[in-house]
């Protein structure tokens, strides 16, 4: 078999004496996106960070493309950059307001030089890709909507073509009618450039529209992992449960609760 994209095993992290995820199991085929799902608290965004190198494990491997992702220091991390890109829930706040977005995006290919013009084509293209026109180039990240910004920060994210990319609620700050646009867009971008996605969400209902697998975290542990289809079928954990509870249209979806 093919090594994952993704092979993260045992993974333990902990701020300081704060215990975090507790024996986290993850393996990513090429190709796939892994929905994780679960409260907020239970430790989402901190596998994020780990997945890309920003934060060390106590205990466990977290392997990117072959790569071990804990052990990359120095100049090594450029190379990393291309294993694996973070996409942030909140694109206003990782944005410079200073800079345009062709400057934000110049920077993600090449961090030293920056330089729009040297890229301008690149960057027009991932625009396109990402349904933005080509005059966003000169715009500045306040100039722009909430559901353009997480474009950009799409964009941002892809424009490496990293082997796997990692998105931490990035439909969370966005009206429901913006969500499901970039949702689409999302599930456009898996099926046009085969991408590997963790796919990140407290909300079980946007998981489930992205994802080929869904995994459960619930307090920094694994509680199921399972085909997307087969979770909404036939959740085994009662936790899981609870969170399809709040899911319109699932299989025990409670109206009086919603
Ligand atoms: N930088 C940090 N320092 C200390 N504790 C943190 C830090 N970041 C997150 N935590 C704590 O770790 C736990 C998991 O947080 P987080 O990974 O952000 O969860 P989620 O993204 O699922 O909401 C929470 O108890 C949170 O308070
Ligand atoms: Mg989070």
């Amino acid at each position: 078999m093919a090594e994952p994209a993704v092979d993260v095993g045992d993974l333990e992290v902990s701020y300081g004496s704060l215990r975090v995820l507790h024996g986290v199991d993850l393996t990513v085929a090429k190709g796939r996106t892994v929905g994780v799902v679960g409260e907020s608290g239970s430790g989402k965004s901190t596998f994020a960070r780990t997945l890309v190198g920003a934060l060390r494990p106590t205990e466990g491997h977290v392997r990117i493309g072959g790569v071990d992702v804990t052990a990359v220091r120095g100049r090594h991390r450029t190379e990393l950059r291309r294993k694996v890109q973070l996409i942030p829930q909140d694109p206003y706040s990782s944005l410079d307001p200073r800079r345009t977005i062709g400057e934000a995006l110049a920077e993600a290919v090449d961090p030293r030089r920056a330089n729009v013009r040297r890229h301008r084509d690149e960057i027009v293209r991932w625009l396109d890709t990402v349904r933005l026109p080509a005059d966003t180039v000169s715009r500045y990240p306040h100039e722009l909507s909430g559901g353009q910004r997480q474009r950009v920060a799409i964009a941002r994210g892809l424009i490496l073509r990293p082997e796997v990319v990692i998105a931490d609620e990035i439909t969370s700050a966005l009206d429901v009618s913006v969500q499901a646009e970039i949702l689409d867009l999302i599930a456009r971008l898996r099926r046009e450039l085969e991408i590997t996605m963790v796919f990140i969400s407290h909300n079980l209902a946007v998981v489930r529209q992205v994802s080929d697998e869904v995994l459960v975290l619930y307090q920094g542990s694994v509680v199921e992992h399972a085909a997307t289809g087969e979770l909404f079928e036939r959740p085994q954990h009662e936790y899981t449960r609870t969170l399809l509870n709040a899911v319109p249209g699932a299989p025990g979806f409670d109206i009086e609760a919603a």
